[in-house]
């Protein structure tokens, strides 16, 4: 199958772009500003998705089966910083991209995100549930779900993604790399004692996309997370276990929300997401944290840091 493969560089889409060429698939790879090479991806096209048009002309170069959009201004800071560019990204391409599906008549797998819920709510999220984003983000990430099917209800199906570990092609963007980053540049990071997350690997995750690609019969938001549902503080403490870190070579500062309350307001306190009903149609197992653990690479720019200690 030709996949049309947005943010082939990132986090997610280059865990996609290896599964996917794990079965056979030719990966037509968009990349922003990254340059190096990205294993899986058949052809890598240069593509500024922020531009409408030129993303077009791509897509159609390609004339894919499947579309896989995993390009996005992922994190909630950057959004706030520049809203006008996070809205290009996380709204108008999705919206051009599932139009193009129905246009071409390919599958459009989609991302979006637990933060499209508030987090007050303790127990897992149903799809039934009501969403109620509290950041841009969730906000934009929500909007997307709403236009993408929409545009393309016969074509596309949104996954709703936790917090991400993984393994990135620079080494800087899942979470245990980030904490890497910290350490190695001697810094402890703040990490909540009550903000409860449920994790799951990029890798993980992309093997879902992968089954969603190729299982046509499933469409509309879904949800995926891992099977654990822990503290970021908890999170930080096992991830500095599994590395045999200590404590004075990876500390970790314990902070609660009512410490940080202006922090607290954008960010919510907990976000499980109940993943059972796709869960029950697909050969991918959700994976506790020691699974997750266990994929788990010292991060590239921490490695000189880490082998010396
Ligand atoms: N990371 C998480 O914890 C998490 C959690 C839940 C959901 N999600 C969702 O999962 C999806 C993937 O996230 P991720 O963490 O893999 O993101 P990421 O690592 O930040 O990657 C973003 C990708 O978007 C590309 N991109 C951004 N602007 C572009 C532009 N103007 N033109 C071309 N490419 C552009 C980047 O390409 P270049 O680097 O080449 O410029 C990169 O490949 C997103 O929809 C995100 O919202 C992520």
């Amino acid at each position: 199958m030709i996949v049309f493969l947005t943010g082939a560089s990132g986090l997610v889409g280059s865990a996609y772009a290896r599964a996917a060429a794990r079965r056979g698939h030719h990966v037509v790879g968009v990349v922003g500003g990254y340059t190096g090479k990205i294993a899986g991806v058949s052809e890598t096209v240069k593509v500024d998705l922020a531009d409408l048009d030129a993303t077009t002309s791509a897509l159609l170069d390609a004339f894919p089966e499947a579309i896989v959009n995993c390009a996005a201004v992922a994190s909630p800071e950057a959004c706030e910083t520049d809203p006008a560019r996070a809205q290009a990204l996380n709204v108008a391409l999705p919206a051009q991209l599932a139009l193009l599906a129905r246009h071409v008549s390919a599958r459009f797998v989609h991302l979006s995100s637990e933060q499209v819920f508030d987090g007050a709510q303790t127990t897992p999220y149903r799809l039934s549930d009501p969403t109620a984003p509290i950041n841009l983000y969730g906000r934009q990430k929500l909007e997307s779900e709403k236009v993408v099917h929409a545009k393309a209800a016969d074509h596309a199906v949104t996954l709703r993604a936790p917090l991400l570990m993984g393994n990135s092609l620079t080494g800087q963007r899942s979470t245990h790399e980030r904490l890497f980053l910290d350490w190695s540049a001697g810094r402890a990071p703040r990490l909540f004692t009550d903000e409860l997350r449920q994790t799951c690997t990029a890798e993980n995750l992309a093997e879902v996309m992968l089954e969603l690609t190729e299982r046509e019969d499933i469409l509309g938001v879904r949800h995926w997370a891992g099977a654990e549902l822990l503290s970021r503080h908890a999170l930080g403490g096992r991830i500095r276990e599994h590395f045999k870190l200590t404590e004075r070579q990876a500390p970790l500062l314990a902070v609660s929300r009512q410490d940080v309350p202006e922090v607290a307001r954008k960010r919510q306190p907990c976000l499980a997401l109940d993943f059972t009903p796709l869960a029950g149609k697909l050969k991918t197992r959700p994976q506790s944290l020691e699974e997750q653990l266990e994929e788990l690479k010292v991060p590239v720019p921490a490695r000189e840091w880490y082998l010396k200690l």
